[in-house]
């Protein structure tokens, strides 16, 4: 029922159906990294007159059908906003649901991750975070270190600007302790001091919800990466509005500031 009334709410028209678009997509120029803001639980849950916790609780499911299908379908890394150094502003009963979700998530999930070779990371400053979440984390670590399929990448207690000021301390320390000169500071040693060192840059950006806003996410990264903006909630994002996105990146023309031949 509830599936229903998701799908009729959705402002997004659906034409395509999933076959279709799967058959679509080239395989060989699949994104290599997708990143996702995963934003709209709350006004979802809200205009259903439910609590916003039950919009995070729908927006799980939404992770998970997302990991599902780029696992499946060979994507190399999947980062997703899950929590913002912002986020904390919020109600300290809502921090506290989100971090029950999350422990929730690894812990179920755990075992169905694993069959499917998805290793599990995170970015972000994870040693704020309360102790049993952070507990759940190191578990999902271990659990799946070694495997080779789809890198998931938490974004937790994640912001940009905390990130590109970490990278600056850190190389601040390098100089100071003569360990390089401010001549070896270039674009690939930031790089090489970001949460996400040794990862591809996001080729797509995904932000549902109708936000045109970067809200803080992957700063550096992002320089070149294509958006794909949509008005659909997060609980209501599902495979087929990947699949959309994919084939709608498959299309678009990357210049990075030059020309293509033509
Ligand atoms: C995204 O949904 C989840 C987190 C930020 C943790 P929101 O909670 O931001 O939902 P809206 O944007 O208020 O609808
Ligand atoms: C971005 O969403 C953070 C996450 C999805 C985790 P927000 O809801 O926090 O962003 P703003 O406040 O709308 O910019
Ligand atoms: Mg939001």
């Amino acid at each position: 029922m509830l599936k229903k009334i998701t799908g009729l709410l959705n402002r997004q028209k659906v034409t395509e159906d999933e076959n279709t678009l799967l058959q679509s997509i080239d395989r060989n120029r699949l994104p290599k990294h997708i990143a996702i803001i995963m934003d709209g639980n709350g006004r979802w849950a809200l205009r259903r007159g439910m609590p916003r916790s039950l919009g995070h609780r729908a927006g799980v499911e939404s992770l998970r059908s997302i990991v599902e299908l780029c696992s499946e379908l060979g994507v190399k890394v999947l980062t997703c906003y899950a929590f913002s150094t912002e986020n904390w502003k919020r109600p300290k009963e809502e921090v506290s649901f989100l971090m029950d979700l999350l422990i929730e998530y690894l812990d179920k999930e755990i075992q169905e991750l694993h069959r499917n070779q998805v290793k599990i990371n995170a970015i972000g400053h994870l040693e704020e975070l309360p102790q049993p979440a952070r507990e759940a984390l190191a578990r999902a670590f271990r659990k799946t270190e070694n495997n080779s399929g789809l890198l998931l990448n938490l974004a937790l207690n994640y912001g940009g600007r905390t990130e590109l000021t970490d990278a600056v301390v850190k190389i601040a320390r390098l100089v100071k302790n003569n360990q390089i000169e401010v001549s070896d500071i270039n674009e690939n040693l930031i790089k090489e001091h970001l949460y996400t060192a040794g990862m591809p840059d996001p080729d797509l950006l995904i932000r549902p919800s109708g936000d045109f806003r970067i809200s803080n996410f992957l700063l550096w990264q992002l320089a070149y990466t294509e958006f794909w903006l949509s008005d659909v909630m997060w609980p209501d994002f599902k495979r087929i509005h990947l699949l959309q996105a994919i084939l709608d990146f498959q299309r678009r023309e990357r210049r990075f500031g030059g020309l293509i031949k033509k």
